[in-house]
């Protein structure tokens, strides 16, 4: 989501006659993105941050913004003003779109500017797109869930849906402009259209984007399993539907999914996954998976370890807990020590590791509907390379691919004609 949001912000600067450099030495402008859903993220922007005091010293004229939801918070662990003293312009989540105006006002006053104002409408911007072949789309902005550990709805606000014939609209655009993977955002994409006073809903946008000629194919992100519902899973067996679905369960214990807020116990989650690969049975599946939860206790995690080697995930996410300040969890008693939530984590991604190898043997002799992204490299929907025996030259294109081989963890493959 940063990622778009970011593709935004290029955008916004070129039209004011700026251009990208990588090099913060080039720039005359640096932006921070900022991120604050772990601890972690928040500690590398600072740092990352407070490395442009020299940057700023050397050059006199460097305007440093910083932006994202670490800002937003109620109460940030770096004040903007008094920690982020390097930064000339720090702006919320909500108004972004004033970057612009703040930009041409500091130039003439060069007095700090701090808007962490909540805006209630959302302007829509354009964005530049950095990738050849994927675009992405915002269809809902923030989030009404509140698990207990997440930070999103207090930086992010409640659900806001665009409207649905502004989302035809825009993917109708980038279709014709050759992207050939629509990535759909929302906090809960499932929850698209509850806050429209009319018949949208996410299974209904699906299907009408289905229709948009072309050949592309729609990935979406993130998904809550309480709310995904019988009528989405119809739609994903949809020929322009990736085959691949993140959904995260967080926790495999009922006792933490409760404490978590999440909504749905193990035996609900379980019985989607069946409905999904029951409705697409080649569907590559992902998780994120939170380790460490105040009160988890070695049966706990013992639960979340089995639900992994049950369901054999393509790709886990894995994260050690991190307290988040204003989330309910932050206060809760039974901490878990660190080093028993990195032994943890660990032990799941080494075991997330043995899985995706057996997975790996499963490939051999399947077809896949791929897309060639270079003369030989073939890209399958779950974002695996499968390795062209013999190069090609219809990049761009998507062609069924028999995986013929397997050496090590690479797979090569042939196009089926
Ligand atoms: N600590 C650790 N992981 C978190 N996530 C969200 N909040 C926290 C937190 N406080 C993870 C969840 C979510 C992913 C985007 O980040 O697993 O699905
Ligand atoms: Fe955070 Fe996602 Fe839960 Fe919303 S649904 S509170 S974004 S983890």
């Amino acid at each position: 989501m940063n990622v778009h949001e970011s593709e935004k912000i290029c955008r916004l600067l070129e039209d004011m006659g700026m251009q990208k450099t990588d090099k913060n030495d080039d720039a005359d402008v640096v932006i921070f993105n900022t991120c604050c859903i772990r601890e972690g993220a928040e500690n590398r922007a600072f740092s990352n941050i407070m490395k442009l005091k020299s940057l700023k010293i050397r050059n006199k004229d460097l305007i440093v913004v910083v932006c994202g939801c670490m800002p937003q918070q109620k109460n940030p662990k770096y004040d903007p003003i008094k920690d982020i003293k390097v930064a000339d312009i720090v702006l919320g989540t909500y108004n972004t779109h004033l970057l612009g105006e703040m930009l041409k006002r500091f130039v003439i006053d060069r007095k700090k500017i701090v808007d962490t104002n909540e805006y209630i409408e959302n302007i829509e911007l354009d964005a530049i797109r950095d990738d050849k072949y994927n675009a992405y789309v915002n269809i809902i902005y923030g989030c009404n869930n509140f698990c207990t550990y997440c930070v999103v709805p207090y930086v992010r606000g409640r659900e806001r849906s665009r409207k649905m014939g502004d989302i035809l609209n825009e993917v109708k655009i980038l279709v014709a402009q050759g992207y050939k993977y629509i990535t759909l955002l929302g906090q809960n994409v499932n929850s698209y259209g509850k806050d429209l006073n009319d018949e949208s809903t996410f299974a209904i946008l699906l299907a009408n984007l289905c229709e948009i000629e072309g050949d592309f194919k729609i990935k979406f992100m993130t998904s809550h399993p309480k709310d995904l519902s019988d009528d989405v899973i119809n739609v994903l067996s949809n020929k322009k539907m990736v085959r691949a679905l993140h959904l995260p369960v967080q926790s495999g214990s009922d006792k933490i999914l409760k404490l978590m807020n999440r909504k749905y116990d193990l035996n609900h989650y379980l019985s989607i996954i069946s409905k999904v690969r029951k409705a697409v049975p080649d569907i590559a599946i992902s998780t994120d998976i939170i380790v460490g939860f105040p009160g988890e206790t070695e049966e706990d995690f013992e639960s979340t370890f089995d639900l992994i080697k049950k369901i054999k995930y393509n790709q886990v996410f894995a994260y050690i807990y991190s307290k988040r300040s204003g989330t309910p969890a932050c206060n809760m008693a039974d901490q878990v020590p660190y080093k028993i939530k990195n032994e943890r984590v660990n032990k799941i991604l080494n075991e997330h590791r043995a899985i995706v190898e057996i997975l790996s043997t499963q490939y051999l002799n399947k077809t896949f509907n791929c897309l060639i992204i270079k003369p030989n490299v073939a890209l399958t929907d779950a974002g695996k390379d499968i390795l062209l025996k013999e190069k090609t030259k219809q990049i761009g294109v998507f062609k069924n691919i028999e995986v013929k081989s397997l050496v090590g963890k690479t797979l090569f493959g042939e196009i089926k004609e």
